[in-house]
This record gives structure tokens, sequence and C-alpha cells, in this order.
């Protein structure tokens, strides 16, 4: 059964510019799922009012447990996230640790939180259901999250569909905390990003790190290239008219190819006469013109690591001034800060 949620009552709310935040794991080289289902849409979403978006190290410790490759792994997120479009000058980048006034709130917030409510979250439960051994961290990473949305008075949080149930959680104990002591949380919406964005792997299932059928937004080109060769197709003859909308090399090749390559393809499959080498070439040169500014904007900010520390470290006193501002909120109103002064934290 989902968490219950408390009705959404916008109206009772202050009108205020819309704000987006997302947090992005850390876990691996971003595959053309990740990009196409969510990093994209979380970044056009950079320019719909205030914006934060984090790197969930905390998040990740959970599963990342060699402290040189989290390190890596978040200043690569960093470097890919910029390179693909995502405006340090617009947007307010940062790492999920390096605002610690999250980890307080989490506190607030876990003494509200009903164990009931965080049994039925899934990544806890999936893994008990399996018989596997999880930890704390597992069990109230709903939590950690909410605190990471609130912290920001987010309004917007764009999220794949596993990460639904959370944004409904986050307001359960928002709505609690409001409820027991006065209007202190903003009361975010979950923006489920395209469902029809379902990126099939080299192999036609779902793209996924876990099949090992993933296409990485920066392989390098011959690998890439290598790969998109391997792809599986079927053994229809040459000259038999195909459905280009049950073809995974073709949905594939319309991710990245021009409104008139992915048109002039449609017809081509549809008229029939043709080897899935020509298409696979086709994928092979417009894959590479796709991410082709990305992939010099990424080499740009790999020759100079101190810059990426920078937007970094910026977007660290960004996200803390107005953290801190929301946590002050939250110790005055349950009675931890004495006085206007102690709740006044810079
Ligand atoms: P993986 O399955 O490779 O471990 P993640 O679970 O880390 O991927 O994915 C992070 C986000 O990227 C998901 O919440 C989802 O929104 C998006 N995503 C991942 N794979 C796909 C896919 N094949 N198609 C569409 N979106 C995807
Ligand atoms: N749990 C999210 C994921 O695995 C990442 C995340 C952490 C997040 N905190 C968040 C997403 C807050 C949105 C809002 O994808």
């Amino acid at each position: 059964m989902p968490p219950k949620s408390l009705p959404a009552d916008a109206s009772a709310q202050p009108a205020r510019p819309p704000c987006v935040l997302s947090g992005i794991q850390p876990t691996g080289r971003f595959h053309w799922g990740n990009y196409f289902g969510a990093i994209r849409q979380y970044i056009e979403l950079q320019t719909a009012g205030d914006a934060f978006y984090f790197i969930a190290d905390l998040h990740a410790l959970t599963t990342v447990r060699d402290p040189e490759r989290l390190r890596g792994l978040v200043h690569a997120a960093a470097v890919d996230l910029v390179a693909l479009g995502l405006d340090p000058d617009r947007a307010t980048l940062f790492v999920q640790s390096d605002v610690p006034e999250v980890a307080e709130l989490m506190w607030l917030l876990m003494s509200v939180a009903p164990m009931g409510l965080l049994e039925r979250c899934h990544a806890y439960k999936d893994k008990k259901l399996r018989g596997l051994p999880a930890d704390a961290g597992l069990f109230t990473y709903p939590v950690l999250m909410s605190a990471d949305i609130l912290a920001y008075d987010a309004t917007i949080v764009p999220v794949g569909e596993d990460q639904v149930q959370h944004i409904e959680v986050c307001r359960d104990l928002a709505g609690t905390f409001n409820h027991l002591y006065g209007e202190v949380f903003t009361l975010p919406q979950a923006r489920l990003v395209e469902s029809g964005a379902r990126v099939p792997g080299i192999d036609g299932q779902k793209m996924s790190k876990s099949y090992e059928n993933t296409l990485d937004v920066f392989e390098d080109l011959p690998s890439q290239k290598k790969k998109i060769m391997r792809i599986t197709t079927d053994s229809r003859p040459m000259e038999e008219p195909k459905d280009p909308a049950d073809d995974h090399l073709f949905a594939l090749h319309a991710l990245v190819a021009s409104a008139p390559d992915r048109q002039e393809m449609a017809e081509l499959y549809r008229r029939g006469g043709f080897g899935y080498g020509h298409v696979k070439k086709a994928l092979v040169e417009s894959a590479a013109h796709f991410f082709a500014e990305a992939r010099n904007r990424r080499a740009a900010l790999e020759a100079d690591p101190g810059c990426i520390e920078a937007i970094l470290a910026n977007g660290a006193v960004r996200a803390r001034k107005q953290a801190a501002a929301v946590l002050a909120r939250a110790r005055q109103a349950c009675g931890l800060a004495r006085g206007t002064a102690a709740g006044r934290r810079s």
C-alpha cells in the first residue's frame, strides 16, 4: 500500500516563484537512460524559477563504500552535469554533504516519522523481501530525501517514477510537522518526468547499469561505435517493411537524430529494403553529433579541475544560506532555539 499523503493545498501557501530541486546519486557514469529519462528534463527546468540541483553523496554512502571512488564519482557527476547544460549561473549546483544543515533537519523530521510509513517504502521493503541485510541509512533514506527537499522550500521536484513514493513521504512528514508546530515547511509537488521516455538498452531491455546494456553519454567514440554495431536486431529479411514503433534500434536513433533524419528513417523502415547495418551507422553518426558540444565542454572542464570545485563551493554557499534559514525556522518552531538570537544561526 502506498504511503498516505496529505491533500495538496496550494491555496494555503503564499504565491512565490517555483523552486525546482532534484538530487542525483553519483553511483556511476551517466547512460542514455539517465540523460533522456531524467537529467535532460531536470536541466530544462532550470529556467522555470529558482533551481537547486545536488549530487546526493550522503545517499550514495549506503552503496559506495570506497572513499576514493566516492570522491571521484562526485566530481565526475558535477563535470558531466555542467557539460550536459546545467548552468551554474542560473541554477545552484552543490554537493549534498556540503550542507550540514540538512542532516540536522533530518533529525527533526525523524522525530515525526512513523516507523510504519518508512517500512512501506520500496527501497527498504524490496531489500528486506529479498532477504538482504539493510542498514538504518537505507531505512531512513526517505527522511533524508525529505530534508533535502524541505531545506530549500522546493515546490517542484522532478523525479523518475521510482522516487514518487519518497515525495509523498516528504509531504506527509512536512504536513505532520506543520500540524504540530505551525507553517514551517513548504509542501512540494513531484513532477514525474515523461514516462514515454523509457530508453531501451543495446539488448532491447530497459537500459540499466544492472543489465550491462548501456550506452554511456561520455563513452569514448570508438568503444561506443563497437557497442552500437553489436546492438541486437531481429532476423527479418532486408526487403520486408518494418514497424519503427517496435524496434529498439530505431528508438535509440530517434533520441539523437534531427527531426528530418528521424522522419526519413521511419519512412525507410516502413518501406523496407534496408539492412540494420545502415541504421547502426546512422546511429553512430547522430550520437557523435548530438553529444559533440557536451563532449567539448566536458573536455574543457576536465582540463581545469579547479573550475568545477569553484562552482560547487559557490553552490554550497548559496545552498547553505537557504537551508540555514529554513532550519532556523524549524528549530524555533519546535522549541530547540531559546530566544530569537539562538534560533538565528549562520
Ligand atoms: P540504473 O537502472 O542504471 O541503475 P538509475 O536507477 O541510477 O539507473 O537511474 C536514475 C534515474 O534515471 C531514474 O530515476 C530514471 O528516472 C532514469 N532512468 C534510468 N534508466 C532509464 C531508462 N532506461 N529509461 C528512462 N529513464 C531512465
Ligand atoms: N533518491 C534520489 C535517487 O536515487 C536522489 C535524491 C536524493 C533526490 N535526495 C533527493 C531526488 C531529493 C529528489 C529530491 O534518484
